[in-house]
């Protein structure tokens, strides 16, 4: 049977005792990899120095961690670079944060050709290949030249931006369609695809490329270029629904939660948790929670927003000044409305556990998901699942998470806009019962229709459609040029 291999730069290799940490990437991945015997290659997480990378593998039930360390000047140029400070920003429309050099791309090409040598040591013919997010645009090139003619699909996490904007990105003609060197090529949200498309047929035209229109579905496109296929189709990632809301029923009862909603008194729970990370949108947050404060004074000392934010990617620059803005802006909120007995914004940089969050969900009136762009949110599709039917709490959402195309019963906002979100927190607090019901069940019924293991599903059946192997199904046979 043919295996499966998971490429990422995350991998999250299970740590004795079942702790681990559990981001968007790995909480997508696990169903997928319970059903697939298969291997998880990546970066270790470590950084050491040039001489001494070394490659490990960890087996664990039916998956087999495979993992590099990274040298210091390959984690600076590569993950710190041009990955986090030159991509992040442009994927998510930030132009203005872009640091572009010409290092930092070398060392990004350098680290997937490094990883690209690394799995082609324990590669078989057979072996469908399924790669993940940004950090790994020229794998299946590097694969390609290495002669693999495996299946190869890759995911992108984030958002693909409209094509004025990808093209800011210096040397995107070198880099961006390389993505057609994989079999299949999947994004969050049929804007995405749009974006990917439009993109792929202007710079085909300026370079008169060959790349040509092969086929066009509901759903998908499938282009030719250059003697072979690419799909291209939109797998907006889902959760595991039911069992995401029979963890939050269990949660609710926890000590943890328990304790938390005696500190809050009577107060009504407001929620925000996301990683600390511009594309969130925090400092518009934190904005429109002061306007409501200030314009709703009914609320005081009746509402208090938890703002559950851990740090990441804290060496670069932006993260470190983002993280005392935040900081400093609920400081101020607090200064301004704050009591002795009361305190507007609680603020924690602090990771908690899915259960707790999920236990927090359900017990906040509303969930203030807010990013000025994201690929999905999973924290939007989590909160609306934690919900309890009879009495559910409220989701308000950016129209700009890709979340939004499918939690269309949120109370979606602009981010931007700080007077309308402030406004959006009031209407979500003097909700009648009956509209929160009716809001959390459509909302509810849409998710429940693309869990996790549909998504995988979905993505590994659209896989198997272009030319080449199968997992498990097919017997192994060479690929033809298109
Ligand atoms: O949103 C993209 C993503 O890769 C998520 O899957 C993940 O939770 C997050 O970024 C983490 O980023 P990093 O690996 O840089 O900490």
């Amino acid at each position: 049977m043919a295996r499966l291999i998971i490429v990422s730069n995350r991998v999250s290799v299970p740590l004795p005792g079942g702790a681990h940490r559990a981001g968007g990437l790995e909480v997508a991945l696990a169903p997928t990899l319970r059903r697939h015997p298969g291997v998880w290659f990546g970066w270790s997480g470590k950084v050491v120095p040039r001489g001494e990378v070394a490659t490990q593998t960890i087996d664990q039930l039916k998956t087999s961690y495979v993992v590099t360390d990274l040298s210091e000047e390959d984690h600076q140029e590569y993950y710190n670079g041009f990955a986090n400070r030159v991509l992040w920003p442009i994927l998510h429309y930030r132009i203005d944060l872009a640091e572009f050099s010409r290092r930092d791309l070398t060392g990004y090409f350098r680290v997937n050709q490094h990883f690209a040598t690394e799995l082609s040591k324990i590669l078989r013919p057979d072996d469908v290949i399924w790669v993940h997010d940004y950090h790994l645009i020229p794998f299946a090139a590097e694969m390609r030249a290495r002669g693999h003619a495996n299946r190869i699909g890759f995911f992108l996490h984030v958002p693909f931006p409209a094509a004025e904007v990808i093209t800011v990105l210096p040397n995107h003609e070198r880099l961006i369609p390389l993505l057609l060197q994989y079999d299949l090529v999947g994004f969050q949200t049929e804007s995405d695809v749009g974006n990917f498309v439009r993109y792929v047929i202007s710079e085909n035209r300026r370079t008169s490329g060959d790349a040509r229109i092969f086929e066009a579905t509901e759903h998908q496109i499938v282009f030719t270029h250059g003697g072979r296929q690419t799909r291209i189709g939109s797998f907006p990632v889902g959760i595991e629904s039911r069992e995401f809301e029979r963890v939050a029923r269990r949660a609710v009862r926890s000590s943890f939660v328990r304790d938390v909603m005696r500190s809050l008194g009577n107060r009504a729970l407001v929620i925000g948790v996301d990683r600390l990370d511009y594309s969130k949108g925090l400092i518009q947050r934190m904005e429109a929670v002061e306007r409501f404060f200030a314009s709703y004074p009914e609320w005081r000392s009746k509402v208090t927003c938890l703002q559950i934010t851990p740090k990441s990617r804290s060496e670069i620059q932006e993260y470190h000044e983002l993280e005392e803005a935040v900081g400093s802006a609920a400081g101020r909120i607090n200064g301004q409305y704050g009591e002795v007995s009361w305190t507007p914004i609680r603020y924690v940089n602090r990771a908690y556990s899915r259960s707790a969050l999920a236990g927090l969900y359900r017990s906040a009136r509303a969930g203030l998901v807010t990013p000025l762009r994201d690929g999905m949110n999973l924290v939007a599709k989590e909160y609306v699942a934690a919900q309890d039917p009879e009495d559910p709490g409220v989701l308000i959402l950016s129209r700009f998470a890709g979340a939004a195309a499918e939690c269309e019963w949120a109370l979606l906002v602009n981010p931007y806009d700080t007077e309308a979100v402030a406004g959006a927190i009031a209407r979500a607090l003097d909700m009648s019962l009956s509209e929160r019901r009716e809001r959390h069940s459509r909302n509810f019924a849409a998710l429940s229709q693309n869990d996790l293991t549909t998504w995988g599903a979905r993505f590994l059946h659209s896989l198997k459609q272009s030319p080449g192997m199968s997992i498990g199904t097919e017997p192994p046979r060479r690929r033809s040029s298109a």
